[in-house]
């Protein structure tokens, strides 16, 4: 998608939270916490026109699967477009995560990269979120978060037992938390 065409969809979605689409240069930095090596189900939540989507099919394996969960449908349109039978495109809201794997015929992934924008939504919304995204994850499985705001912090200290934050510049800067669980946390008990 041209870059105007991405400002003129940013201007109709406020959901879409950006001008422009992540520059390659930063999108690698933040999948540094991916190890490519191994065949892996990965998540994305709000791919945009496909920024990470195709940095991460190009990386991973080719017994490896992307489910990219979109909301926004000129998006969906662009992703539909790329041709890769390891890509599902969800025109749905990460909310949903759960019901769109089990759709997919998948339990448990192996890494949530998220660049929705956390810091326009309600608590409620974050924390289910979060949450699900936790249950989603196998053990081991990892979430990286991409933002403009730290807000996101404290709800990921409250699903996930390990939570790393760093700074990447780029337009002008990224926050990229990594959130895992080493053991499994029972929400409520
Ligand atoms: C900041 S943009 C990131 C786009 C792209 N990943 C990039 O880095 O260039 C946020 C994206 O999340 C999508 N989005 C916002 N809320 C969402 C939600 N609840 N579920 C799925 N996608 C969502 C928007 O439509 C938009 O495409």
């Amino acid at each position: 998608m041209s870059r105007l065409s991405f400002f003129l969809n940013y201007l109709s979605d406020p959901r879409i939270a950006t001008l422009a689409a992540t520059p390659q240069t930063v999108v690698k930095k933040v999948c540094r916490g991916i190890d490519f090596s191994k065949d892996m189900i990965v998540v994305e939540y709000g791919p945009g026109d496909g920024a990470y989507t195709r940095y991460l099919l190009n990386t991973m394996t080719r017994k490896s699967r992307l489910i990219a969960i979109e909301t926004n449908k000129r998006f969906k349109v662009q992703l539909k477009k790329i041709d890769d039978r390891r890509l599902t495109v969800a025109n749905d809201d990460a909310r949903n995560v759960l019901r769109i794997l089990r759709q997919n015929g998948l339990e448990r992934v192996s890494y949530v990269i998220s660049g929705i924008p956390f810091s326009l939504m309600n608590r409620q919304a974050i924390q289910s979120i979060i949450l699900d995204t936790s249950e989603a994850l196998e053990s081991g499985g990892k979430l990286l978060v991409y933002q403009f705001s730290s807000c996101v912090k404290k709800y990921l200290k409250r699903y996930f037992n390990n939570v790393s934050m760093r700074l990447e510049l780029g337009l002008p800067y990224y926050y990229v938390f990594e959130a895992w669980n080493s053991y499994y946390i029972r929400v409520g008990a």
